[in-house]
């Protein structure tokens, strides 16, 4: 019984152990020692325990401890870049490097509440002598510039609009496209399936609109690398302006740099085999038709051990893949096939008639096509109609518990986008 107990205890993260210990040792939970006020937290938390887990305290904490003969000198924290100097810089450094107020020349996003609970989403570049056109007014761009991001400012017609810059999702689904995305809800599931860390090299094929690139840049940050192929020319055109377009606004609003890590190599993937003799990937994404194709010339260079994640729509694509894996004899082991699903809620207060709690909103609803996803462009604005509904919130409304819910499953659900394959390099090929 001890020895199972201490062998549950030993599997305790170190983190939580020593988050654990330090508050009990900080006197939080009421027990104190003879020794408590002369002893720093660590030293009493180290007294309390087991000596190997003390040890294992010991490690954890040194590099945080400023005190610590093995903390960062500063010499060798001014030499890391800008962006990750910040992360590790006390919490009012990254603050003012994700705050302050929207610029001329950044992108902003306008939300628009709308009948139904929909939310008209609106992403424009602000220019001093600009307009932001919505269903509901208007709202000149010098009115938005050096406001605070979350401001609501009121349009020509009344409409109330809250400003604020768009995340990298956002972005990405309102960007100018070319071929089919890779969309946000997957690109989340494939950065895990790949495992990829800051300072990772990895491979793309092909670039597409460029919305894949812009997560992988964020994710192996600015130690890391991209380098994405693309066969068509206006494909890879474009990937790099959507890339440029996120980096040059990003440099308007934050401090921080986003990494300028990706190379778009304007080639076949499947020709490429001289350029992958000096490469060597943590890393490998698929996004294109074919993708076996790509597979047979580039797996000498991804790291033994290492993934790759092939997205395609159709499940006989992925049965194909298999296949072609298997009899062309790839080093390669197919560990995860998956399709990611999200689940729509709709939680609103219902409306009342005549007594009773009735749902009449969605006998007038929209078309779930249109409702999904209506986007339209207008000239440099850029506009996606997003949600569905029952009740429209009054502009100053208050919720109260005492209001009336419905609360269910959303009827419109996100369509099927596409599966992912997880591939594991093994050498020699697992049969
Ligand atoms: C669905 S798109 C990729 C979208 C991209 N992942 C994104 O998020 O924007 C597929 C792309 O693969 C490209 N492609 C197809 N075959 C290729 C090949 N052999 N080499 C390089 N690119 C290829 C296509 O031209 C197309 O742009």
């Amino acid at each position: 019984m001890a020895s199972s107990r201490s062998a549950a205890r030993s599997m305790v993260p170190p983190a939580r152990l020593l988050r654990r210990a330090l508050c009990s040792a900080s006197g939080g939970r009421g027990r104190s020692r003879a020794w408590g006020a002369s002893l720093s937290p660590l030293e009493r938390l180290k007294r309390m325990l087991p000596a190997e887990e003390a040890a294992l305290v010991e490690r954890y904490a040194e590099p945080r401890s400023s005190a610590s003969p093995r903390a960062p000198p500063e010499e060798k924290m001014a030499a890391l870049p800008t962006a990750a100097r910040l992360s590790r810089g006390p919490p009012e450094e990254k603050m003012a490097a994700r705050h302050g107020p929207l610029r001329a020349g950044e992108l902003v996003l306008a939300e628009l509440r709308r009948k139904h609970n929909a939310t008209l989403k609106m992403l424009c570049r602000l220019e001093p002598g600009a307009v932001l056109n919505s269903h509901g007014g208007q709202i000149p761009h010098r009115d938005i510039i050096g406001r605070q991001p979350g401001h609501v400012l009121r349009s020509s017609a009344g409409a109330r609009l809250l400003l604020r810059r768009p995340s990298l999702d956002e972005y990405v689904l309102l960007m100018p496209r070319g071929p089919t995305i890779a969309y946000p809800k997957d690109v989340s599931a494939m950065l895990m399936m790949l495992d990829i860390h800051p300072g990772d090299v990895v491979l793309e094929s092909g670039s597409g609109s460029g919305a894949l690139s812009l997560f992988l840049s964020r994710a192996v940050g600015p130690q890391g690398r991209v380098i994405s192929y693309e066969i068509r020319d206006d494909h890879h055109s474009l990937a790099k302006k959507n890339y440029r377009h996120w980096l040059n606004t990003w440099r308007i609003g934050h401090t921080e740099e986003w990494p300028d890590n990706v190379d778009f190599v304007l080639k076949d993937i499947s020709r490429a085999a001289e350029d992958m003799k000096s490469l060597t990937f943590d890393a490998i994404v698929l996004d294109m038709l074919n993708p076996h194709s790509a597979l047979s010339v580039v797996h000498p260079s991804l790291k033994e051990g290492g993934v790759c994640a092939v997205y395609l729509a159709n499940i006989t694509q992925v049965i194909d893949l298999l296949d072609r894996i298997q009899t062309r004899r790839l080093p390669f082991a197919c560990e995860r096939i998956v399709e990611v699903t999200h689940r729509n809620w709709l939680v609103l207060p219902a409306k009342i008639k005549n007594s009773q709690r009735v749902e009449t909103q969605e006998d007038g609803e929209e078309d779930p096509q249109q409702k999904e996803c209506d986007e339209i462009q207008t000239g440099d604005q850029i506009v996606l109609n997003e949600g569905e509904g029952n009740e429209p919130f009054p502009d100053d409304a208050e919720t109260s518990c005492s209001v009336p819910y419905i609360a269910r499953p959303s009827r419109w659900q996100d369509a099927h986008s596409a599966f992912l394959t997880k591939l594991r390099k093994f050498q020699p090929p697992l049969s």
